[in-house]
């Protein structure tokens, strides 16, 4: 799906930074997974890749993507799908080839979802669909309806226990992968559209989520500045948020739809929304990362690479990010043991900066903040950092190994 600051650009560079800094095999750790590409990258490249998020959606990635081991039979409910014909094979992302015909049932169970079970007027179709009293427009009635009756039907078999754990993951993976391509929105879900995109008219289309073949990880759900402590890893990847942007502020929906099957009934989070935008209290996952307040995001930064138990960190930073270049060259020249930086080295990546559709072509957001593009540059370039630092252990073993 889409996600703020996703890496799927840079996933060639870091594979090479980490190289270059002796990176040969082992685990990585994708610390702040987001929509789990890193993960899964690392993963399609014969790394056992364990990571966390503190968001239960990309927990739902993170798990299609690291902890698949086959293809999903979905032998516990073949009743309903078994007479039905598979929809286009277009729908599969399996990127290996050789695998297409195993997710035959997949395509089989999605034509059953889209078209054959009943749609639901439920709690979405209420929330965040115009057909509902709330009025928020992020869905239309139809999908809305659809989605309802998919996520009911997906919880209803997790508590019979007809499905299992690795299928629920893979249907809900579809499921808001779905609904991230027809949501009305322009980048995150911080705001609605409030005129219905073409994009969000047509239909709910389920897809395979695009996993790998590669050594099975473990995906989590945990605080990384806490989880750190626990891990050992050859290869950390820390990509933190970089601005005041909250993630459960900008993906409640996603969120929402991630936690509704495990939930009783959609009661529960029902009776939390609120707002314009429909949000369930977040306060509680708000990042410190994310806060320009005194010296918090520092103190949570060192905190975090203080903690790290590996031999080589790539971290992601933006030039526009909360934390100088200074601040963070001395928290991972002291991580490297040198003190001096010596160990560490960036390489500068210039990218187009994340902006909505409706920011595109101006110079300020809706929320009025001017963008100032330094000197020489374009309005849109940015530089993405991405800082690689060693252990010395490590460096002395790469030099004896060469
Ligand atoms: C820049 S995004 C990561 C993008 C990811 N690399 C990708 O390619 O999709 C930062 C992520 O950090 C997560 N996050 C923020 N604070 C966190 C924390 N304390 N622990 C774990 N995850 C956190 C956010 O939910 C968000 O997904």
């Amino acid at each position: 799906m889409r996600w703020l600051g996703n890496k799927t650009a840079l996933l060639d560079e870091i594979l090479s930074v980490a190289r270059s800094a002796g990176y040969r095999g082992g685990t990585v750790c994708d610390l702040f997974a987001g929509s789990g590409s890193v993960g899964r990258f690392f993963r399609s490249q014969g790394s056992r890749v364990i990571s966390t998020d503190l968001m239960s959606c990309s927990l739902v990635f993170q798990k299609a993507y690291l902890e698949t081991i086959e293809a999903p039979t979905f032998s516990g409910i073949e009743d309903l799908w078994g007479g039905l014909e598979p929809l286009d094979l277009s729908r599969l992302s399996v990127l290996d080839e050789g695998q297409r015909s195993e997710w035959i049932p997949f395509l089989q169970l999605a034509n059953y979802l889209e078209n054959h079970l009943p749609p639901q007027q439920g709690f979405l179709f209420r929330q965040f669909s115009p057909e509902g009293d709330a009025g928020r427009i992020y869905l239309t009635g139809e999908n809305a309806a659809r989605v309802d009756a998919i996520l009911e039907a997906i919880r209803n078999w997790r508590v019979s226990g007809v499905v299992t754990d690795q299928e629920v993951w893979i249907l809900l993976a579809s499921c808001i992968d779905a609904v991230d391509r027809v949501a009305n929105i322009s980048g995150t879900y911080g705001a609605f559209l409030k005129k219905l995109q073409k994009s969000a008219e047509r239909p709910l289309e389920l897809r395979s989520p695009a996993i790998v073949p590669g050594p099975p990880g473990a995906a989590h759900n945990e605080d990384a500045l806490e989880w750190i402590n626990g891990v050992e890893c050859e290869l950390l990847y820390i990509d933190p948020p970089y601005n005041q942007r909250q993630y459960p502020a900008n993906y409640h929906l996603p969120e929402i739809l991630s936690l509704l099957p495990f939930e009783d009934s959609d009661q529960k989070i029902e009776e939390t929304l609120y707002g314009k935008t429909g949000l369930i209290p977040w306060k509680e996952k708000a990042s410190p990362l994310c806060s320009r307040r005194g010296d918090e995001c520092l103190r949570a930064m060192q905190k975090l690479i203080e903690g790290s138990n590996a031999n080589i960190i790539v971290f992601s930073y933006s030039e526009e990010g909360i934390l100088q270049r200074e601040q963070l060259e001395k928290l991972l020249g002291d991580w490297s043991d040198s003190g001096t930086g010596a160990n560490l080295n960036l390489v500068e990546i210039p990218y187009r900066r994340f902006r909505s559709d409706s920011e595109e072509g101006s110079s300020q957001t809706p929320g009025g903040r001017t963008f100032k593009p330094a000197p020489g540059r374009s309005m849109d370039e940015v530089q993405e950092w991405l800082f690689v630092a060693t252990r010395k252990s490590n460096i002395e073993r790469v030099r004896n190994e060469s």
